[in-house]
């Protein structure tokens, strides 16, 4: 007879409804692939009376998560409720008796990563965590296991749907950001409390996992440069089209050497990834940025996710999907509950460690020290002698302008200019446009955003 490997799940939501269907109907065939048949024994709810869009038997709904976690037939525990509360509790008590763990919950692993994956170790198991990161995307195995040959010198990510959703149709329709987020909330594509999308945080969360794996030392949410969507108008999609660029939330992960201002050259990004060894540190940040046309993903669109990863050995590789939704979660979901059975089969609880630290070094560099060219724009009055006080403050901060553009079609009192700075760092440019924004001719606090080449 087959061996079967029994899963207790908590949640039924979403993902754990997913995750339940999945398996009803690709059982047999991940049976026939993995040699082992996976059964969801346990599923606890919070509300077990509820009516949902599948059937589970009475005998397997629970309402009580740790009758899941602590029955005996359950081999491997699958966290899908979500939240950072009773999920810990959830995930910790699992591992305490040993069990392997597979969750979706990146908000969980960021905040208490290094603690689960320490208690794990004491206690010779395993945690999973495919779907945390980029929904359908097979990002962390490839990170940990397809890439282990390889020094990643970096990666740019769309890892947010939901913004990415948003910035399309702001470029598709020339719509402006509240309506298509009041828009994308009534489809479902944004949650009614939609800050943790918009505002980068769910990004970061991603980012921080990802960097983590990829440089060897767990990046706390915190040391992340963090910025959102909400202040994004309709007039930078449509200058950003104009002058070739695509403007997209991404997730920057790269080593950086050392970044002053005075390293900047005219007119080129110095922001270069250093042999390994001469790091001054990691770049993590997660900011709206200008991507060219020509580079792929400029072209990723709606709620999809896109991961491009560059390797010393690999050279570029890009990882395409689903970030999020019930079937693509699920997808990995069903991955890790493959490689946690057979690992729990060949009795192996260590075959890949959820997260190896290998760098004792590293650090997250500060994003003032980091340098970026820059699209501005700026709202001014219509007379002359504006642009020559504007550039007065950036020569003096010496910082190089490659162009100044007064889009035609504007006419009042005051008009948008749009200035491309050449490279400088983070900290200049940010202390040169306080001191543009007080001017008397400009008129609203200047919009800035980085440019990424990515070449
Ligand atoms: N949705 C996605 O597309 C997606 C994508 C990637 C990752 N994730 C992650 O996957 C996880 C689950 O997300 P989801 O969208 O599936 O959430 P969801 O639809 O809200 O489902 C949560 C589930 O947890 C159950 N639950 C809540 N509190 C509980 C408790 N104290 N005891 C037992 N069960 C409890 C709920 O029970 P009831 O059904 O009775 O309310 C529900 O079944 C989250 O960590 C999320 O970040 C989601």
């Amino acid at each position: 007879m087959m061996d079967q490997v029994n899963l207790g799940l908590v949640g039924g939501g979403t993902v754990g409804g997913g995750v339940w269907q999945a398996l009803q109907r690709n059982g047999d065939l991940m049976a026939a692939r993995l040699g082992l048949r996976l059964q969801v024994v346990r599923m606890a709810v919070r509300d077990p009376k509820r009516t949902r869009g599948f059937t589970v038997p009475t005998s397997v709904l629970t309402g009580d998560w740790s009758e899941v976690v602590h029955d005996p037939q359950v081999q491997i525990v699958v966290e899908l409720m979500g939240g950072t509360t009773t999920a810990r509790e959830v995930v910790r008590a699992a591992l305490k008796l040993g069990k392997p763990v597979v969750t979706a919950n990146k908000a969980l692993l960021s905040a208490h990563g290094p603690e689960l994956f320490a208690l794990a170790a004491k206690h010779r198991t395993n945690l999973y965590y495919e779907a945390a990161v980029a929904g359908g995307i097979p990002i962390i195995k490839a990170l940990r296991e397809s890439f282990a040959g390889n020094r990643i010198t970096r990666i740019a990510g769309i890892v947010n749907g939901t913004c990415n959703y948003i910035l399309t149709r702001m470029k598709l329709e020339g719509a402006e950001f509240s309506e298509v987020l009041a828009d994308a909330q009534r489809l479902g594509y944004a949650e009614a409390e939609p800050s943790l999308d918009i505002d980068g945080h769910d990004a970061a969360h991603k980012i921080g996992i990802l960097a983590s794996l990829a440089h060897g030392f767990w990046v706390r949410p915190e040391a992340i440069h963090t910025e959102g969507i909400r202040h994004l108008s309709k007039l930078d999609i449509q200058f950003a089209g104009q002058l070739g660029y695509t403007i997209k939330l991404l997730g920057i992960i790269q080593p950086v050497a050392s970044a002053a201002p005075s390293a900047a050259k005219k007119g080129r990004n110095t922001k270069k990834a250093p042999d390994d060894g001469q790091a001054s540190g990691i770049q993590v940040s997660v900011y709206p940025a200008l991507v060219p046309n020509t580079h792929v993903l400029a072209s990723v669109n709606h709620a999809f996710n896109a991961v491009a990863v560059r390797g010393d050995t690999v050279g570029d590789t890009l990882f395409y999907g689903r970030g999020a939704g019930q079937d693509p979660t699920a997808s990995s979901v069903l991955g890790d509950l493959a490689d946690a059975a057979l690992d729990l089969r060949a009795g192996n609880h260590h075959r890949v460690p959820p997260f190896a630290a290998h760098n004792g070094q590293g650090r997250v560099v500060p994003m003032d020290t980091i340098a970026s060219r820059f699209y501005v724009r700026l709202d001014v009055s219509d007379r002359p002698g504006v642009f020559a006080r504007i550039a007065t403050v950036l020569a003096r901060a010496q910082i190089g302008i490659s162009s100044i553009i007064q889009p035609e079609g504007h006419s009042g009192e005051t008009v948008p200019v749009i200035l491309m700075l050449d490279a400088a760092s983070n900290q200049s440019v940010r202390k040169a446009l306080a001191t543009i924004g007080k001017l008397p001719v400009v008129k609203s606090k200047p919009v800035v955003l980085r440019v990424e080449n990515l070449d």
